[in-house]
């Protein structure tokens, strides 16, 4: 046992062995969340000049210049808060290194941490590694609501931070003005700051992403995290940012000076470009990833699955139980191996597993052919 006793509980997950599985079996994959179509040339340009024009060396901690200007007229123009790119803006590996590097620099042992489940993989682990304490908020099946009970049991008087993650992996919901509400009144209530995860953020197809920064008296108290990867289909560039206000970006600073420093410097360049992407990208981007959730949550109703519809992201929830399995993990096994679809068993996603146990979570960031060879393949699933 070589591995630090905090990140011992976080050994080797069920997604390894289903990889594995999708490749001896030759699955169609529907469990890995990142496309198998290529993103933009006008992106892929902008970087591979930018390798040839020498920008090869270290880039400032902070990012380059050019992209942080990106990153902060983007978000002004959609929230409508004024963002100085120098003071309030970290260009980071990764929405990951973003959030490892929020709690490394904001977060203190011993502190308590809202944080809501289902919850992507990394964010427990990141709580480990400041060494605070997780208090889960669970979302419970088939609204996923986030409920003023529940929050407010989380919240203590060593409550530091809540995580919010909106649009949110793996349930699809946008949460709503009132639910975000909730979350801004009970930070202010206990004085704790919020960190979002908003990765998601272009992926909308009912009702619309709000930053919890837009809300009253959030902005000082909010540090907003994305990335480039789920709306330029570059999930490889691995480019995330912070936005928030200076005490905020310090704190972040302080840790990515020492976890990455810098992040790739050519790659910063193309990144710049595509967030001068304009209206038409975004609709096309919004029209295709709605056919394909319509393609894949139609086509899992009609074999009889119960379906989460998603309001954003590119994930469905669906109930497995009509299909006899005992749990998640059971049914994903039995789909990667027998039918040829590799699928992600949510129960990873919850502290307590069995809360997952029903439930199964397909990717739709994949092109058409690919969702209706699988959901061809899922025809030989009897009920
Ligand atoms: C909710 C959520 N946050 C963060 C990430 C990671 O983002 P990045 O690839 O920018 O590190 C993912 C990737 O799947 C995600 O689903």
């Amino acid at each position: 046992m070589n591995t630090a006793r905090r990140l011992q509980a976080f050994g080797q997950t069920i997604f390894t062995e289903i990889s594995h599985l999708a490749v001896q079996h030759d699955a169609v994959n529907l469990g890995q969340g990142f496309p198998n179509f290529d993103g933009p040339d006008f992106v892929k340009d902008a970087a591979i000049d930018a390798i040839r024009s020498g920008k090869n060396q270290y880039a400032p901690l902070s990012g380059v210049s050019g992209l942080r200007r990106a990153i902060a007229e983007r978000f002004t123009s959609r929230t409508g808060i004024d963002v100085d790119p120098d003071g309030n803006v970290t260009v980071t590996s990764g929405c990951t290194e973003a959030l490892a590097s929020s709690f490394l620099g904001l977060i203190d042992p011993g502190d308590e941490v809202v944080v809501i489940e289902p919850f992507y993989d990394s964010y427990p682990a990141d709580i480990a590694l400041a060494g605070a304490i997780p208090r889960f908020v669970t979302l419970v099946p088939p609204h996923f609501e986030l409920g003023e009970e529940m929050l407010r049991a989380a919240f203590t008087p060593r409550t530091r931070a809540i995580l919010i993650n909106t649009p949110h992996n793996p349930t699809g919901r946008v949460f709503s003005r009132d639910e975000l509400q909730l979350v801004a009144s009970l930070c202010k209530e206990h004085d704790a700051i919020a960190i979002t995860d908003e990765v998601y953020e272009d992926l909308v197809f009912d009702g619309s992403h709000l930053s919890l920064a837009q809300l009253d008296g959030m902005w000082e108290r909010t540090l907003t995290l994305s990335s480039l990867g789920k709306t330029f289909s570059l999930t490889g560039w691995k480019v995330g940012w912070a936005i928030g206000p200076e005490a905020l970006t310090r704190g972040i600073r302080a840790a990515h000076q020492f976890v990455t420093f810098a992040t790739a410097t050519p790659i910063q360049y193309g990144a710049a470009a595509a967030l001068r992407a304009s209206r038409p990208f975004y609709d096309e981007l919004t029209a295709a990833y709605r056919r394909r959730r319509d393609l894949l949550t139609d086509g899992l109703r009609s074999l009889g699955f119960e379906v989460f519809t998603p309001e954003g992201t590119y994930f469905a929830l669906a109930d497995h139980t009509p299909f006899g399995f005992p749990d998640d993990v059971a049914f994903a096994r039995h789909m990667v191996a027998d039918i040829g679809v590799a699928v992600i068993p949510p129960s990873a996603f919850y502290h307590h597993r069995e809360d997952g146990a029903s439930l199964v979570r397909f990717a739709f960031c994949k092109d058409e052919a690919t969702i209706e060879c699988a959901l061809e393949r899922m025809t030989k699933l009897s009920s």
